[in-house]
């Protein structure tokens, strides 16, 4: 009799470090999306804490970080029903296929990471190995899971394409075991920027406070910032080339509000740049409003953010395991029952 094969749903995985609190370029290149996958894909998201110690963290500091970041999956709307969340070092396998990757990837493509150079530059004292062999560590997080897509910001775009080329030389070697999957990157909000020198990436290492909006900052602190977003002298709303603030501004705007770039300069023609630093700031204070209010009652039951986290590495761990065997296997070691 033939049957009838229902298709396999698609995968996602994606991760976001826990150093600090995330920013709205975090929410609106990536974590957003997460959510709006859920429902489609398979998915599986996880806080990338061992990432985190390439640089020097506070153990008190980076503790209280992994369980508020964890919490801010939760309180942003991922579904532990529907998606597989968990801690990253709650999962062994994902340092151990590390080693495996790395000893299949090359010095020359690690040192053309960007991250790797700007990071290196950035921290001068302090350049580990850990450092530098980063991008390995996350193809293992994304290997592991054999997703089809890697929900990111613009720029993760390098390493998933690392990603790629380490997943085809394994397959190429040892017959297939991974899937190579894609980078899955969203027009609106890939790139926020810095409201302080919006050429750059808004980043939540940036030393300056007003350059970033932190997704825990309240309603006066975010129109704070916003009102002193650096704009131009041109005073006009409009999107166009050497008008990086006020493209940013735009931008988030777009990405919160659903309104199309055209639609924001008709609905700012005559107005100044304060009436359009208000709308902006006011429609991301009420997109953050609930967000805040579920993480502050998350925070304050750690027994069930930990009896979460712990589900969340059991089955992860169930996942992850199984393509750590796989690609062991393949490679020629001797695999206990
Ligand atoms: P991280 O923790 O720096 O950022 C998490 C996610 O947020 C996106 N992002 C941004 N998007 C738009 N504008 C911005 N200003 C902005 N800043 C950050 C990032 O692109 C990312 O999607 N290496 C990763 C963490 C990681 C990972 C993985 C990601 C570890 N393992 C496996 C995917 C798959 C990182 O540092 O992201």
């Amino acid at each position: 009799m033939e049957t009838i094969e229902t298709p396999r749903k698609k995968r996602a995985l994606s991760c976001i470090q826990s150093t600090g609190t995330p920013t709205l370029g975090n929410y609106l290149g990536a974590l957003r999306n997460w959510v709006m996958l859920q429902d489609e894909f398979e998915c599986a998201y996880a806080v990338a804490d061992l990432h985190a110690i390439t640089v020097r963290q506070e153990p008190a500091k980076l503790r209280q970080q992994i369980n508020e970041t964890f919490a801010l999956l939760l309180a942003i709307g991922l579904d532990p029903e529907k998606s597989l969340l968990f801690v990253q070092s709650q999962v062994p396998e994902h340092a151990q296929l590390s080693w495996l990757l790395s000893c299949h990837t090359q010095f020359g493509e690690l040192s053309r990471m960007t991250q790797f150079k700007d990071k290196s530059a950035k921290h001068a004292d302090n350049i580990n190995a850990g450092l530098f062999t980063y991008p390995v560590l996350m193809a293992a997080d994304i290997l592991l899971y054999q997703p089809d897509v890697v929900p990111v910001g613009a720029d993760q775009k390098q390493h998933c394409e690392l990603t790629r080329d380490i997943a085809t030389r394994f397959n190429n070697l040892y017959a297939n075991t991974f899937t190579i999957p894609e980078p899955y990157i969203m027009k609106t909000g890939a790139r926020v920027c810095s409201l302080q020198e919006p050429t750059k990436k808004m980043s939540k290492s940036d030393e300056n406070q007003n350059a970033f909006i932190s997704l825990k900052d309240d309603p006066d602190t975010i129109m704070r910032k916003f009102r002193r977003a650096v704009t131009d002298s041109e005073a006009k709303v409009r999107y166009a080339e050497g008008k990086d603030g006020v493209n940013n501004l735009m931008e988030i705007y777009s990405a919160v509000t659903g309104k199309t770039l055209e639609a924001i300069e008709d609905e700012f023609t005559g107005k100044g740049y304060g009436d359009f630093k208000t709308a902006v700031g006011e429609a991301v204070a009420l997109e953050l409003k609930p967000i805040q209010e579920r993480f502050t009652e998350l925070m304050k039951d750690k027994a069930q953010l930990e009896a979460l986290m712990k589900s969340g590495a059991e089955k992860a761990s169930y996942v992850a395991g199984r393509t750590l065997g796989k690609a062991m296997k393949k490679l020629g070691f001797v695999i206990l029952r």
